[in-house]
């Protein structure tokens, strides 16, 4: 017999729990989300809102800011990139995810989150949340990969940083979620113990903001870390009014 979409979605749920150290199984699917809540489909609460006139054409907007970038010199990560870096997704996403930098698969392809730490962001969105990377959108502080993937020093942040702000502006999501201590930083201008401010509801420009941890960090710390993360993008599906399921 056919497996159902929400039969299969709730497997891929399943297992993406047992890797974040929630083994809740497949015989408790009510600790999942039922059907009749709706978000293990694509989550129509996920659907870009009708465009009104004054939004303009966030498509175009960041068309436009990505020109204004150009074949970017304004700072030293210009000399080791192979490719700027500057965001994917969706023009109208509801929700938007903020990184730190390019590493190297990304500066070879040109696009956020497609390495390991990227895997992981990806599964969150696809077998956690159930939605797909293209209902999202996906940016970094900075869109040149820093040498040897060090932290982004604060004059380059400062200066890609005006970018990051505009595509905000023309996407306006409803919720960011600022993955890792350097994107919390610069976003918020405050510097950030990430374990101690995760988890807690912040703002950036009247955009309500989900600090969390960085998926390279949920790489080296599996399990505890995971589980935190989990509570924290809970969190954003319940804000963003995607049904959630009773906690066991
Ligand atoms: N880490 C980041 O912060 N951003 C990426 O795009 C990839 C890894």
């Amino acid at each position: 017999m056919a497996r159902s979409p929400f039969r299969e979605q709730l497997e891929l749920r399943a297992g993406f729990l047992k890797e974040m150290g929630l083994d809740y199984g497949m015989d408790r699917p009510s600790l999942l989300v039922t059907p009749e809540q709706g978000a293990l489909q694509r989550s129509p609460s996920l659907e870009a809102a009708e465009p009104s006139p004054e939004d303009g054409d966030p498509g175009a907007k960041l068309g436009a800011i990505r020109e204004e970038i150009g074949d970017c010199r304004r700072c030293r990560l210009c000399e080791g990139r192979t490719k700027i870096v500057f965001g994917v997704g969706n023009p109208r996403a509801r929700l938007m995810f903020v990184g730190e930098g390019p590493g190297a698969d990304e500066d070879r392809t040109g696009e956020p989150f497609v390495g390991r730490a990227g895997q992981l962001l990806t599964d969150i969105i696809t077998k956690g949340m159930g939605l797909t990377r293209q209902d999202v959108y996906i940016a970094n502080i900075v869109k040149c990969r820093p040498p040897d993937n060090r932290t982004p020093l604060p004059d380059e942040a400062a200066t890609c940083l005006p970018f990051l702000e505009a595509q905000i502006a023309a996407i306006r999501p409803e919720v960011i979620v600022a993955l890792g201590a350097t994107a919390c930083q610069h976003l918020l201008g405050v510097q950030v113990q990430i374990t101690k401010f995760r988890g807690t509801w912040s703002n950036f420009r009247g955009i309500p903001l989900m600090p969390t941890f960085h998926p390279s960090y949920l790489l080296r710390n599996p399990v505890g870390a995971k589980r935190l993360v989990w509570q924290d993008i809970q969190a954003v599906m319940a804000r963003l009014g995607m049904s959630l399921p009773e906690k066991p």
